[in-house]
């Protein structure tokens, strides 16, 4: 959670899980050293230590202006009296019926004969509710310490996972100095390790800076060329140096540093480099699109941007049967060997490896921008490796281009994250011109069917806020009291 009061003061709320004190570092191989299909994904082991709960309550604790319990009600209402299922969660709900045999607390999402639940019929959980209102009246101590984490354990016992009590109640959200960076005259503030969200954003942008984007043109060959290079470099540093900074030395001051993006220049010619040459090591994508983010600004001008995740869609599919939610599978963010892609294809180094306590590499972005020290854009989306691209692309779009946030939140998004040496490109936003070009370049091109990202935006006019939520996506903006906006 990124968050900046009205004053001016921002700071980080870092809740990414941990491994728990039982993991070790080759705890997905087997005796040859070789990854055990679907261990770091499903299932009980591929749970980190959940953050969500101490994470929000810091911020309550820190920043909070409403009592605890009132913020956690319109929780319990929606879990215990129900809410009606979209058609695309109804499309999500579909999917989780071949997992049903093997993870039998996911029937609590279906219909009482086990079928899926169909668009518009009402989703109540009542067992989650019941675990929210010990929230609510306890605090994370419920979760941490009492009932809750009898839940969590005894879900460890069942399924042979490896969360303990320890780990429970030795859990600690931890209050992080944002990462800062600089473009076109706009301060770029974001996500700190152990996301490589905020690193990996200023990298690229930095690496931009020297070109001229809007002389090349919206969308142009060169454009996307320039910015797929500068995309390239910065994740194959995300891979080598990028990790939890209690555990890891990552190299920020330099990652982020003007004069590194210069010297990354100078390896970029009009041709695409070969990601191979940047770095050698395998990798594959499997690019999925789960994880939440969601942008407030108050009439104080205090803002948040939060971004969280079970990572992959309902996380290890474990479902803590007396508690009613679900089990993240974050391992899987670990390189839990290295040069072995995740599950967005991302590869990683000793930097990420997995130690007992260490926070799990990640690319979430909530991301904000200034101009003259005054908050203008409030900025996320989910998208796994595609999350970084997906606001750069945004920032570009309007810092380079000066599109609407309207226009810059809806335009077509490519991505390429090192490895897989490819741009993965949104379909049809690559017209034939534009492709041959771009080949003719070198540059290999795979299309997707899913769209990138499900951003939201909100951006700050004079003593307005304007809300805009991807059309890729089922968000919608809201608020209180409409004000004309300023001029942008
Ligand atoms: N679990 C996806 C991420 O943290 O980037």
């Amino acid at each position: 959670m990124l968050l900046r009061l009205g004053s001016g003061e921002a700071s980080f709320v870092d809740f990414r899980e941990t491994a728990p004190l039982g993991a070790s570092r080759d705890m997905y191989l087997d005796s040859l050293g070789n990854v055990i299909k679907g261990m770091s994904t499903l299932g009980a082991m591929a749970a980190g230590v959940p953050g969500t709960v101490a994470g929000l309550y810091k911020a309550h604790e820190l920043h909070g202006s409403l009592p605890w319990r009132e913020l956690v009600e319109p929780a319990i209402s929606l879990a215990r009296d129900g809410f009606p299922v979209s058609e695309r969660l109804a499309s999500s709900l579909r999917e989780l019926q071949e997992y049903k045999g093997r993870f039998p607390g996911l029937l609590q999402f279906m219909k009482s004969d086990g079928t899926p639940l169909a668009p518009g019929d009402t989703l109540r959980q009542p067992i989650l509710a019941r675990t929210l209102e010990r929230i609510a009246l306890d605090g994370p101590d419920a979760f941490y310490r009492g009932a809750i984490a009898e839940s969590i354990v005894e879900e460890m016992r069942l399924g042979g996972g490896i969360v303990s009590k320890r780990d429970l109640a030795g859990y600690e959200a931890r209050i992080r100095e944002p990462l800062r960076g600089s473009y076109r005259g706009y301060e770029i503030v974001s996500a700190p390790p152990p996301s490589s969200g905020g690193a990996v954003l200023i990298e690229i942008l930095n690496i931009l800076e020297g070109y001229d984007l809007r002389g090349m043109g919206f969308m142009s060959d060169q454009t996307i060329h320039y910015m797929v290079e500068a995309e390239r470099r910065a994740y194959a540093d995300r891979a080598q140096f990028l990790g939890d900074p209690d555990f890891t030395d990552n190299r920020l001051p330099r990652l982020i540093s003007k004069e590194y993006a210069a010297d990354l220049r100078k390896s970029i010619t009009p041709r695409a480099t070969p990601s191979s040459e940047l770095s050698a090591g395998p990798g594959t994508s499997r690019e999925k699109r789960e994880t939440t983010h969601y942008g407030v600004v108050d009439r104080e001008g205090a803002a948040v941007a939060v971004t969280y995740t079970l990572n992959d869609s309902f996380g290890s599919r474990v479902v803590v049967r007396g508690a009613g939610f679900l089990l993240n599978n974050e391992m899987d963010d670990f390189a839990i060997k290295p040069g072995h892609p995740n599950l967005y294809g991302l590869v990683g180094s000793e930097a990420n490896a997995i130690e007992p306590g260490k926070r799990m590499l990640s690319s979430m972005a909530p991301t904000m921008a200034l101009r003259d020290g005054k908050l203008f854009l409030v900025l996320g989306t989910p998208g796994g490796a595609t999350i970084i691209t997906t606001i750069a692309q945004i920032l570009i779009d309007m810092l380079d281009f000066g599109m609407s946030l309207e226009a810059a939140v809806s335009a077509p998004r490519f991505h390429h994250q090192w490895l897989p040496d490819h741009i993965s490109a949104e379909n049809g936003a690559f017209g034939a011109y534009l492709r041959r070009s771009l080949v003719e370049k070198g540059h290999r091109i795979e299309d997707r069917t899913a769209p990138i990202g499900d951003a939201q935006a909100i951006e700050v006019r004079g003593s307005a806020a304007c809300g805009m939520s991807d059309p890729r996506g089922d968000g919608q903006p809201g608020g209180v009291e409409p004000a004309e906006p300023g001029p942008r």
